[in-house]
């Protein structure tokens, strides 16, 4: 029942501006959302980056936002992110690499009204431009399923100039085992995880099996290729399958790596850190932390218990 009905119903919810007023105001979530986020401002985000190095996890850095409906808004997100990577090109890399931040398209403009593609691309090429002086890397993250193919076609005009710039691919739409092959193909790097949007089951799998079989699939043909595959799952069957494959397809450690969320199975993150893993963390932080959120209910029956108990107890 909660795949089938429950978990559309809340990540539908994170569409709701009802919903989300609502909740903001009440301020029930501050307490729950910190699980998940760290904080709202720049300087939480860098207190979260140095526990994380400290700890032997990489980082990935996300200003929270997404569908952006006003031009002034995707500029104010560009300007979040350049004094962002100024910071943290202060901050000591134990590795080449070990910086990185996560960008959304929709966030940067790709949906508005009149030239959104465009906007888009120009405020990912000025973050770009910034991440490569400060030696951050960048991802841009997956949204909903109608975004696809103009995130993809963005990303790969990036790349001709940035050609360590990764995008990530959602094992549950049908069309991810393909689009995997194009990128093993191109060498790039690669975060693949199941996928948190409500999608139709036109264009995804809906059966969790499935989906967990997609992944494998998708997984085994990104291992199998000269990219740099991010193995963005916490489930425990990816997490072996990733460390078999990689075995079984003689890649050296630091050619791949694990990738987790922030608040979610930390001590598996460090555990796999600790046994010579590259584990990186995504980290988000910023005031527009809702939709996020509500993807992460979305994910795991208890969490909605822990936050209707949240909320009773209010
Ligand atoms: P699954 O959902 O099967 O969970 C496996 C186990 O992990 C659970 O049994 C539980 O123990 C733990 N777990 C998972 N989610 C939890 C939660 N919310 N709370 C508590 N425990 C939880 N999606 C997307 O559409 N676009 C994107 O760009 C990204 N980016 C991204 C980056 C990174 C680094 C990660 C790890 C994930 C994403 N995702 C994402 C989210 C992804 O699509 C997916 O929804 C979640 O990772 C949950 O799927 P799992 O593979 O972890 O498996």
């Amino acid at each position: 029942f909660f795949d089938t009905a429950l978990r559309p119903m809340i990540t539908a919810a994170a569409a709701s501006e009802r919903i989300k007023e609502t909740s903001q105001r009440l301020g029930v979530t501050k307490r729950v959302v910190e699980r998940f986020v760290p904080g709202e401002t720049q300087d939480d985000a860098l207190t979260a980056i140095r526990e994380s190095l400290d700890r032997g996890l990489s980082v990935t850095i996300d200003h929270l936002g997404e569908d952006t409906t006003d031009e002034s808004q995707a500029t104010a997100t560009v300007s979040a992110y350049l004094t962002l990577l100024q910071q943290m090109s202060h901050i000591a890399q134990p590795d080449p690499g070990a910086l990185e931040v996560s960008l959304k398209l929709t966030a940067l403009g790709q949906t508005l009204p009149r030239h959104g593609r465009k906007i888009a691309e120009e405020n990912a090429h000025i973050i770009c431009a910034a991440a490569r002086s400060a030696g951050v890397l960048v991802t841009v993250d997956a949204e909903d399923h109608r975004t696809v193919d103009e995130r993809l076609d963005i990303v790969r005009s990036l790349r001709r100039e940035f050609d360590d710039l990764g995008t990530v691919l959602q094992a549950y739409l049908r069309r991810t085992e393909d689009d995997c092959r194009d990128a093993a193909a191109s060498g790039a790097r690669i975060r693949l995880c199941k996928g948190a949007y409500a999608e139709p089951a036109t264009v995804a799998f809906t059966d969790r099996t499935q989906v967990d079989e997609a992944y494998l699939r998708c997984l085994r043909i990104l291992m199998k290729g000269n990219g740099y595959p991010m193995v963005a799952s916490h489930d425990p069957m990816m997490i072996g399958a990733a460390q078999e494959l990689a075995i079984e397809c003689d890649r050296p450690s630091g050619s791949w790596e694990h990738q987790m969320l922030y608040g979610i199975r930390t001590d598996e993150q460090l555990r796999l850190a600790a046994g010579g893993s590259h584990v990186r963390v995504y980290i988000p932080y910023g005031t527009e932390w809702y939709g996020y959120f509500v993807r992460r209910l979305a994910e795991k029956p208890a969490n909605l218990t822990f936050f209707l108990r949240a909320l009773a107890s209010r």
